[in-house]
Order: C-alpha cells, then structure tokens, then sequence
C-alpha cells in the first residue's frame, strides 16, 4: 500500500478510540472552535481548559465578546499571559460583530485574514468548522511527518515550511479534513512525544522510516542549537607563599566533588572593574564580605576561557592575588578561605580532581608562569 494512505488509515484508526476529551471538539460554531484556539495557541491543553469554559459562559457569541469592556476581557484572560492574544480576540470580535454582521468568515483565505490568526489557526477553523481541506503544521505534525517519512530537512527553515505543508495536505484526508487533523494534533502531542515516543504501540511503526532506521532519537532536525544556559565563574587564586587555597564544590551541579579555587558565579556576564584601586575594592568586595581582608595586591587577570557544554555556556576568569602578610593559623575559617584546603601550587593536581576549565588554565600557568 503506498505509504501516505497506509499512514492516513492508520492515522484515522487511531483517532477512533485514542481522542482525547475537550470541549472544543465536535463543536462547528466557527466562533467557539477560533476562542479555543487562540486560547491553545501557547498554551496547554489542560490549562486553556477552564479558559475556554469561563470565555463561552461569559460571552456565548461572537457579539457578545464584541460588547465586553475590555477590562472585563483581561480580567477573564489573567493568567494565561501573552495578552496580545486577549487584545486581538477582542479586535477581531468586533470586525466580525460590526464589519461582518456578526458572520464569521468562511473561506481559508479570510479566516487567515484576521489578526491575531496564523497558518495553522486558519487551517484549524477551517477544517474543523467547515471541512475545508487545509492541513495544520505546528511542531507536533513536523515530528510525525518527519519521523515517518525519514525527512532530515532542518524543521525550522522557510524550506522545510513547504515541504512540510505539501506534505501535510498530500497525508490529509479530504472528504474529512478536521476529524484527520484532530487525530495528527491527538497523536503528535500524546503519543509520538518529542521525549518519549510510544514506538511499541505505534500503529504506523512498521513503516516508520525513523523507527525502521533507528532514527526516532535524532529526527526531526533542527539546525539551529537551542540557546544554551550562561554561567560565568571569577576564581581568585590566591597565592601564599608558595601555596595556594582551593575547596572541594558542594551542591548539585556537573562538577560537584571536584575542587575549585574560592568562586563568585553568575548567570549572566560581569562587569569586572577597571584600574588595580577598583579592582582591588571590588575583590574585597565579592570574596570578604566580612571585611577582614589580609593585605594583598592583584598580579594578573588571566584571559576568559570558555567550555561549551551540551546544555551549557562556561566562562571562567582567573584573577591572580598575592597575599602580601603572614596568615593567621586559623585562615580557613573565615570567608574566601572556609572549608579550602592549603596546597602547593607546584604539585596541586596530584591528589585531587579539577574542573576542565580549571585544568586548561592550571596548564596554560605552567607554560607561561614558573610558580605553576
Ligand atoms: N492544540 C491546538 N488546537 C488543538 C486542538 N484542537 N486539539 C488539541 N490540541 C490543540
């Protein structure tokens, strides 16, 4: 059987008894099925729920959220952010109400037409409110269609928007074109999941091109790399005679139980102060908060040294200090210096275990600086 009908059957004999419940579906007021979707529209099924219950209790038809005082409007959307969406519901119901006669639109072309209203929104309304045969495309259908067809064009291009939505309109089922994009909607968001695909029990897994390939994991592409998180560490080395402090890090991230030189961290880049009488304030600052600074002086600052990590963006600054008088005993137990351990700066990574950026600055030191 060729594939995009064996895909559709199965698709459709899926949505027999997989649907999931809500309101909104079934339903053929134009009005109510476009309420929902500008509510779904980045927002949860399960929190639009009671949105959508609250808006066509309060405003039945398409006139009656024409009249509401837009406060009232607001009021009734507090919660679900994005009010842009609020704003436009309310435009768009009264150039229906007042333009339109209180008539919804109801071709593809003039549903798409009204603001607040995109591709997938105006294909959803048409077919589910006239069974007009317009595909949805969101990131559920780009997964299915990607994964089943083996396609490993990047999703998030303009390219594959077209070849996705060809395909999409080549795999729905025109004589009933919102029942078939209920189930591709039901079947993206339940159960071929971005994480966690039910593969087992998939009724198209025998000619799914990604799961006949072991490919479910890496398809769909994208070419662009999700924005990594930011960390930015400054670790004062100090230096005590020939010795200096590190302290082994606690808490839960990538490097606990490695040891690290005392740190400030935060998650988007510093400002590092400029000048030595700055710098030095800053310094007493940031690691004596208590004020019982021995005396030091600032010998380097070295360059940033950057990881990248999977989910991570690491830059780390080292800033090279003297301590320029005799330590008391009890130095490690105060601030910068509580819980460090005191060690030669020569043999440092003899015993213990660093973090990588540590180590390439530990081994830059030694080409440049004797003392490491
Ligand atoms: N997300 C957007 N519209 C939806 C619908 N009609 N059913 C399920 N999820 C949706």
């Amino acid at each position: 059987m060729d594939s995009h009908l064996f895909f559709r059957n199965a698709l459709l004999a899926w949505a027999a008894n997989h649907l999931r419940p809500m309101p909104w579906k079934g339903e053929r007021d134009p009005y109510k099925i476009w309420l929902s979707e500008i509510i779904l529209q980045q927002t949860r099924v399960e929190q639009g729920l009671p949105y959508y219950e609250k808006f066509v209790t309060a405003y039945p038809t398409v006139t009656d959220l024409a009249h509401a005082p837009e406060d009232e409007l607001f009021k009734l959307w507090e919660g679900l952010g994005y009010y842009s969406r609020a704003r436009n519901l309310h435009f768009t119901a009264k150039y229906i109400a007042g333009e339109l006669g209180g008539h919804f639109p109801d071709t593809y072309e003039t549903i798409r037409a009204l603001k607040g209203v995109g591709d997938y929104t105006a294909a959803a309304i048409a077919s589910f409110a006239y069974n007009l045969p317009h595909a949805v495309l969101d990131g559920n259908v780009y997964r299915v269609l990607a994964r089943f067809f083996g396609i490993e064009t990047p999703t998030d291009t303009p390219a594959a928007k077209k070849e996705f939505t060809r395909l999409a309109n080549a795999v729905l089922d025109t004589t009933q074109p919102g029942v078939f994009n209920q189930a591709m909607m039901d079947f993206g968001a339940t159960h071929c999941t971005p994480q966690q695909p039910a593969c087992p029990t998939c009724p198209v897994q025998t000619q799914c091109v990604a799961f006949q390939t072991g490919k479910v994991r890496e398809i769909p592409l994208k070419s662009k790399a999700p924005a990594k998180k930011e960390r930015f560490f400054c670790y004062a080395v100090f230096n005590a005679g020939a010795d200096t402090f590190v302290r082994k890090r606690m808490g839960k991230d990538i490097w606990r139980g490695l040891f690290e030189f005392p740190a400030i961290e935060w998650n988007s880049r510093p400002e590092l102060p400029e000048g030595h009488a700055a710098l030095r304030q800053w310094l007493l600052e940031q690691f004596f908060s208590n004020g019982n600074a021995p005396d030091f002086s600032v010998i380097h600052i070295s360059k940033p040294y950057r990881q990248t990590l999977t989910h991570r963006q690491v830059t780390a600054v080292f800033i090279e200090i003297n301590l320029t008088e005799e330590l008391p005993e009890n130095i490690s137990i105060a601030p910068p210096f509580s819980g460090t351990l005191r060690l030669p700066r020569t043999d440092l990574k003899k015993n213990i275990a660093v973090p990588r950026l540590i180590d390439w600055y530990l081994r830059e030191k030694a080409g440049t600086l004797s003392l490491f």
